[in-house]
């Protein structure tokens, strides 16, 4: 007998992770040209060439059992420090190492803010806003703990403050938020930012202990027209910051990021230790030492994320004029359109009938929507672009 827990979800894969799958067989039958995959938030450009060569500058030059040795569980001193001061820079903040502590990516690093955060079986509460990314939820009830759902606020993708109000309790540990944002590309906003910390700040004195803020960040360099992103300490204190190289390095098969806190948050004191405990029941062992390294080397580089924004240029413009509706992306490489019926799934199949892969709003917990991932070549997006004409057509009559 295995665990009941799992087995009873054994072999159910994510929905994007099924359409992908389905893209690939598809593509063995009409070739790979003739398949728009969407569906998955795999970068499409490169690592900067300082990273290959950067690794391979540590592997031929570095202490070989350092290099392919166990790293501690907190991360190298030096990388830390080197994110540290790339914060400072910045931010205009004072972190110093034992403020960073290394993850597995931005996967690993949330789920162990939510276990860090919010005790096992006691009617604990995490706040999700939608849509949001699928797997927080996995994550917060694989920790044991209630997830409580806000819904969307389709007008602009802002976060829906009277919802959030009236659930929040004296249960809430914390709210993940993620701008910019999977699905909709959107950036919160000063104003939204504003608003969310004096209510948590009021919150938090009602109900006798702090309300975190986990910001979810893996997109944060991706965004256009030199828009800014407001820095979430500067608006709330009790802040985890959860960042990824996966995307800005694209990198996400090495599995590297971090948790950042500030000394002035409630708990400093016990922070990096608690975190180093949940890392350890958990059997993280750190993370890959070469790429911690590189990271220390690198840690201001970017790839060349400039087809992310030509593609959002190409899609918004052309699928708007088409008919469709939605709000524009200001980063990452995802479109969040207005279905053209009420079922979201129904709707993205009838979008396969012509190749075109997009996953349903109901991933992100959202109604009738669908999502796009445009981190694909620009052919690729402009090859699709009469195929959504179709669709819309189709629709339409
Ligand atoms: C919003 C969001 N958070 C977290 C992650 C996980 O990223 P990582 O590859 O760093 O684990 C992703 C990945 O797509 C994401 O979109």
């Amino acid at each position: 007998m295995l665990a009941k827990k799992y087995t009873a979800v054994a072999g159910q894969s994510s929905v994007i992770r099924e359409i992908f799958e389905y893209g690939k067989k598809r593509a063995a039958v009409v070739g790979a040209d003739n398949v728009f995959d969407f569906s998955i938030g795999n970068p499409s450009v490169p690592a900067p060439e300082m990273v290959n060569e950067t690794a391979i500058r540590i592997m031929q030059t570095e202490d070989s059992c350092k290099v392919h040795g166990y790293p501690s569980a907190v991360g190298y001193d030096d990388t830390r420090e080197a994110i540290a001061a790339n914060l400072n820079r910045r931010y205009h903040m004072q972190y110093h190492k034992n403020n960073i502590f290394m993850t597995i990516g931005a996967a690993s690093a949330i789920s162990l803010c939510f276990r860090v955060l919010a005790d096992y079986g006691q009617d604990d509460e995490i706040m999700v806003c939608a849509p949001y990314f699928p797997e927080y939820k996995c994550f917060i009830e694989g920790a044991g703990v209630k997830v409580t759902e806000i819904s969307a606020d389709p007008k602009d993708f802002q976060i829906n403050f009277p919802e959030l109000e009236s659930k929040l309790n004296v249960h809430t540990r914390a709210i993940i938020i993620n701008s910019p944002n999977n699905p909709t590309g959107v950036v919160y906003s000063e104003d939204t930012l504003k608003k969310l910390a004096a209510i948590l700040e009021e919150a938090s004195n009602r109900f006798g202990r702090p309300i975190y803020i986990i910001s979810d960040e893996p997109y944060r360099e991706i965004v256009f027209d030199d828009k800014t992103v407001p820095y979430v300490p500067h608006f709330y204190k009790n802040t985890l910051v959860c960042y990824s190289y996966s995307k800005s390095l694209s990198l996400p098969g090495e599995r590297v990021g971090y948790i950042a806190f500030t000394d002035e948050i409630s708990d400093a004191d016990i922070m990096l230790g608690t975190i180093g405990a949940v890392a350890r029941e958990m059997g993280y062992v750190g993370v890959p030492s070469l790429f911690q390294m590189v990271v220390r080397d690198c840690v201001d580089a970017l790839s060349d994320i400039s087809v992310y924004e030509t593609n959002r240029n190409i899609l918004y413009k052309a699928l708007t004029q088409m008919g469709y509706q939605c709000v524009k992306p200001d980063g990452t490489f995802y479109i969040f359109p207005r279905c053209l019926e009420e079922d979201a799934e129904n709707f993205c199949k009838r979008a396969q009938k012509y190749d075109l892969l997009v996953v349903p709003s109901t991933s992100f917990s959202c109604d009738s929507h669908f999502r796009l991932s445009y981190c694909v070549p620009t052919k690729r997006v402009e090859r699709a672009l009469p195929l959504f004409e179709k669709l819309i057509k189709e629709y339409r009559g």
